[in-house]
């Protein structure tokens, strides 16, 4: 496996730990008290390019592979989980499924956008009744002479507000089960398209994760990707590539908290010394540090394979289940490791701890995850 970074990438580790020390650390807490993510952050990651790092120069992107896209995750979500799933769902989910599979036409209208940050895109595949089980889609798109007619609502949709684009996933053809469904590109402001209630969350607060109301709304034939009934395996072939990223963020949350420990343990003193030389704590700090590093390995592997063009549905499932499990285990031993200033906000980790759970859940739940790895093993 070839992935010792490279000196580019060496660079965007460098540049994505600044930018969220020196941009996105100071007025976290509020943030994540007040649900808001400012647009002035927003902008500047994608003046930065971390909004379509992978999506080719040619289109306005970046260029760049999947590795260095971790990477960037990483050091973003060691600070900020909230503004690593507004990447997250950006990056892989909607400007990668556009880039894989769109027409030119469809590429040339949205991708610029995207990945500048200018505009922010939204995947909408979660239904009130469709979470784990992705293909009982109730969302109908009617086919009708030049368009489709849509109906619906979509569940939990990160970017539901401050998206401007949004990718529908939606049944045509209910007798065919998921070989029916479709995927759209849907634009903010057609009439009859409403964005629902906004979710109070236990963590990644400052994202904005919204239901969205589809009525009679009506989409052009030409925003359709791909062939008729393309549109579960589109969904499928994408999130393949989003638990990457997510993989990543759970690693930068379990490094962010651990590294926050790390310095805690070496300051506060109890019994006369040191809590790092009290050997109950070492052995937390050891099992945290070998764990990330097991993750890391794991995260960088499916981004591996998904360059090199190997089939990655099931290391991209075995990074997600394992660095969202670590995600959670390490940051629940960084909040005992500060004790109880660990409990209050001042100190980051209980943020930690919520952002974690998440990863866990999105994007696939973890025994979503082991279905997946169980279904490729046993190929
Ligand atoms: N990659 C490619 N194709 C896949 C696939 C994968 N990982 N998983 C399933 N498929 C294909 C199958 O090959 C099959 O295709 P064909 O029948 O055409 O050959 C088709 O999808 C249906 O698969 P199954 O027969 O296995 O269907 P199932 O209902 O038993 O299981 C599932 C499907 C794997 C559970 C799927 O529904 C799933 O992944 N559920 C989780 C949904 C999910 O991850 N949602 C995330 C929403 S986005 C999000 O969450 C964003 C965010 O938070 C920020
Ligand atoms: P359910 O599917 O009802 O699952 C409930 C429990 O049952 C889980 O523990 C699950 O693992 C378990 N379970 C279900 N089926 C099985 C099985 N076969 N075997 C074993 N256990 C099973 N969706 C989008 O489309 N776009 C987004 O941008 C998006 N962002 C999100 C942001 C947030 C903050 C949240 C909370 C969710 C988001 N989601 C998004 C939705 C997310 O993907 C779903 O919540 C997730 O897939 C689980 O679906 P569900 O909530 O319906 O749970």
């Amino acid at each position: 496996m070839e992935y010792i970074l490279n000196q580019e990438q060496v660079a965007i580790q460098q540049a994505a730990r600044d930018f969220a020390r020196v941009e996105l650390l100071p007025g976290i807490i509020e943030r994540d008290n007040s649900q808001t993510f400012d647009k002035d952050s927003l902008r500047k990651m994608g003046q930065m390019g971390f909004m379509g790092m992978m999506v080719p120069e040619q289109y306005g992107g970046g260029g760049m592979d999947t590795l260095s896209y971790v990477i960037a995750m990483e050091e973003i979500c060691k600070v900020d989980a909230s503004a690593g799933v507004i990447m997250s769902v950006n990056n892989s989910l909607v400007c990668w499924g556009i880039e894989a599979y769109g027409t030119e036409e469809q590429k040339r209208a949205y991708l610029p956008d995207l990945a500048t940050g200018t505009k922010l895109g939204a995947f909408c595949l979660s239904e009130p009744e469709a979470g784990s089980d992705a293909t009982s889609q109730h969302t109908m798109a009617v086919e009708m002479d030049d368009h489709y007619l849509i109906n619906g609502t979509k569940n939990w949709i990160t970017n539901g507000n401050i998206s401007e684009v949004c990718l529908v996933i939606a049944q045509t053809h209910p007798a065919k089960r998921h070989r029916g469904i479709n995927v759209f590109l849907v634009d903010k402001g057609l009439p009859g398209f409403v964005v629902g209630r906004k979710e109070d969350k236990m963590g990644i607060r400052a994202s904005d994760t919204h239901s969205l109301l589809f009525s009679d709304v009506k989409v052009p034939k030409s925003k359709r990707i791909g062939e008729d009934g393309f549109g579960f395996k589109f969904a499928m072939n994408t999130l393949n590539g989003g638990r990457i990223g997510i993989a990543a963020q759970a690693l930068g949350i379990a490094a962010g908290a651990y590294e926050l420990s790390l310095q805690y343990a070496k300051q506060r003193r109890t019994f006369g010394k040191p809590i790092s030389e009290h050997q109950g704590i070492q052995f937390k700090l050891a099992e945290m540090a070998t764990r990330i590093e097991a993750a890391r390995q794991l995260v960088y592997k499916a981004a591996w394979m998904k360059d090199s063009g190997k089939n990655y549905i099931n290391e991209a499932a075995m990074a997600k289940l394992f660095a969202s499990e670590v995600a959670m285990w390490v940051t629940t031993e960084a909040v005992q490791i500060h004790g109880g200033y660990g409990y209050v906000k001042e100190y980051h980790v209980e943020r930690h701890m919520r952002d974690a759970k998440i990863t866990q859940i999105y994007e696939g739940t973890s025994e979503i995850q082991k279905l997946v790895i169980a279904r490729e093993i046993l190929k």
